[in-house]
């Protein structure tokens, strides 16, 4: 059986809920009640991860979890209660436009100077950061555009249309060796990181956790169909400008040409798909049910939200000159350019 027909190792757990969701899985143990759930940190990491696992079963699962867990009632109860302590802080501490044109608007303006990511790679951006954002970000883009295919039924005329047009981009266009997914791991490999889907779970910081977290609530949740398309806009819309900074930062540190060339394809393509999104999904979505239109603003600006706290916990761990990683990477595979090593990681941002 192949790597992915198996699923990557459970990771380690990150506290009594995360503990008792995976002795659930591996059959060890009983499910924590939902009560527990409901009165855990929301975007902790042992809630965090609690829901990744459980999301992670409608992907790929993990080695040894039967597939049919996936519909496990007692499970999908407490997923349930998982969800609804993330959904209601997100509700509670997500700034929210007042209309969905503002919140569009707020997408297109630069970010207060020193906040940005892509921006700080871009200028001063090391070798071995640049390897631990691929490695967080690995979460995401080793399934990228997945989470938005669940959208895919709960939409009809011009949406589905054009959302199914993107994501034909995303998925390669017919083409296995230019899907996203597989262009992000030929990044990875540049960067000397082991390309294994879930290889980087246990090493992602919480904040990131919340990020790929949210994707799935929108994808899995008919209901929050105009949330899921406001996220996909979010996406598309400020990915242009962010992969040509990463791309720059690429170049200027020699990752190598396939670190280059995702960031490249995402310049030029995502310029095509936030234009398809804004006008033909988001307009086409509100032709058919105009009432969605907060919950497409909450979609863009809970995933700002999120973003941003990501950002700002990578941004204070490597101006302190630290990793930001839970777990050190493999020794690079190649070492493209001579590089630092990162400094060990305070003992705080272990646990
Ligand atoms: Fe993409
Ligand atoms: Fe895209």
């Amino acid at each position: 059986m192949n790597q992915h027909a198996r699923g990557p190792l459970l990771p380690p757990d990150r506290g009594p809920l995360s503990a008792a969701v995976a002795a659930y899985l591996r059959g060890t143990g009983p499910l924590p009640r939902p009560a527990d759930a409901e009165a855990a940190d929301p975007y902790g990491d042992d809630l965090q991860l609690a829901l990744y696992l459980c999301y992670e079963l409608h992907y790929r699962g993990f080695a040894g979890v039967p597939p049919d867990t996936e519909w496990d009632p007692g499970l999908l109860r407490v997923r349930a209660a998982l969800e609804r302590r993330f959904r209601s802080a997100l509700r509670a501490d997500t700034p929210v436009h007042d209309s969905l044109d503002e919140a569009i608007a707020a997408l297109l303006v630069e970010p207060a100077e020193g906040t940005g990511v892509t921006h700080f790679l871009c200028a001063e951006g090391e070798l071995w950061q640049l390897r631990e954002y691929a490695a967080v970000r690995s979460l995401y883009h080793l399934k990228e555009a997945d989470p938005h295919a669940w959208v895919l039924p709960r939409l009809w005329g011009r949406a589905k249309a054009a959302m199914a047009a993107v994501e034909y981009d995303e998925f390669g266009g017919g083409r296995p060796e230019r899907v996203h997914a597989r262009l992000f791991a030929d990044l990875m490999t540049d960067l000397g990181l082991d390309t294994a889907y879930g290889r980087h779970l246990d090493a992602a910081p919480a904040e990131m956790l919340a990020v790929v977290n949210l994707m799935s609530l929108f994808g899995l949740h008919r209901e929050l169909r105009g949330a899921l398309v406001g996220h996909f806009a979010e996406v598309e819309i400020t990915s242009s400008p962010g992969s040509r900074r990463l791309a720059e930062a690429m170049r200027r540190t020699g990752a190598g040409p396939a670190a280059e060339f995702f960031y490249d394809e995402h310049v030029e393509a995502d310029a095509v798909h936030e234009q398809v999104v804004r006008h033909e999904v988001i307009g086409g979505l509100l032709a058919e049910e105009p009432e969605l239109a907060p919950d497409i603003a909450f979609g863009i600006d809970a995933t700002e939200y999120l973003e941003e706290r990501l950002a700002r916990r990578l941004l204070a761990d490597w101006r302190a000159g630290r990793s930001c990683l839970r777990a050190p990477l493999e020794a690079p595979l190649r070492t493209p350019a001579q590089q630092p090593a990162p400094p060990a990681r305070e003992a705080s941002h272990t646990s």
